[in-house]
């Protein structure tokens, strides 16, 4: 199968999954702007999880489940991960989900600001956010072949107390 970009991203995103996360606490993911589905077949065969792409491109891999539509935050709390791999317009939602549930978000194209921004200041802007929110998170750089393999991974509001 041929895919855009550096291929290594789909288990490089796989791994912070198994990192990051109980992987038997994780049932359902949604695999926001996930493309054709690689990632979801991954998640599926390695942790057994039931897999969502939600992107409004209608075909994909046979076999992944698909949301054929766009994302919005609302979807969010019916999932216990939400992913978005270079998620292009998705971006923006995929970041505001960290409110509900746990994200992880790998940037790529500059659909968070209407300024002219790149890769470093699109993701220290993501990071002001967060912080604003009081979103627990943290980076970390994937070894893939791309400028675009900065991972933001989240685990819900901080705590009042
Ligand atoms: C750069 S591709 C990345 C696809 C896949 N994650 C990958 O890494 O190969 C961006 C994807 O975002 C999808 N997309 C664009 N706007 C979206 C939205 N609002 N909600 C969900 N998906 C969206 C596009 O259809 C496209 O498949």
């Amino acid at each position: 199968m041929k895919f855009h970009g550096a291929p290594e991203r789909f288990e490089a995103v796989a791994d912070l999954v198994g990192r990051h996360f109980d992987t038997n606490k994780i049932k359902y993911v949604a695999d926001v702007a996930g493309g054709q589905g690689m990632l979801s077949r991954i998640l599926r065969k390695r942790y057994n999880c039931e897999c969502d792409v939600i992107d409004p491109r209608e075909y994909g891999i046979v076999g992944v489940n698909r949301r054929v539509e766009c994302y919005v935050p609302d979807m969010a709390t019916f999932y216990d991960l939400i992913i978005g791999l270079h998620p292009d317009q998705a971006l923006r939602p995929v970041v505001e989900s960290s409110l509900y549930r746990p994200t992880i978000v790998v940037p790529c194209c500059n659909y968070w600001s209407a300024e002219k921004m790149g890769a470093k200041l699109m993701r220290q802007s993501i990071e002001e956010w967060y912080k604003a929110h009081n979103i627990r998170y943290v980076v970390e750089e994937l070894k893939i072949d791309t400028p675009h393999r900065f991972a933001l991974i989240t685990f819900g509001p901080k705590i009042k107390g």
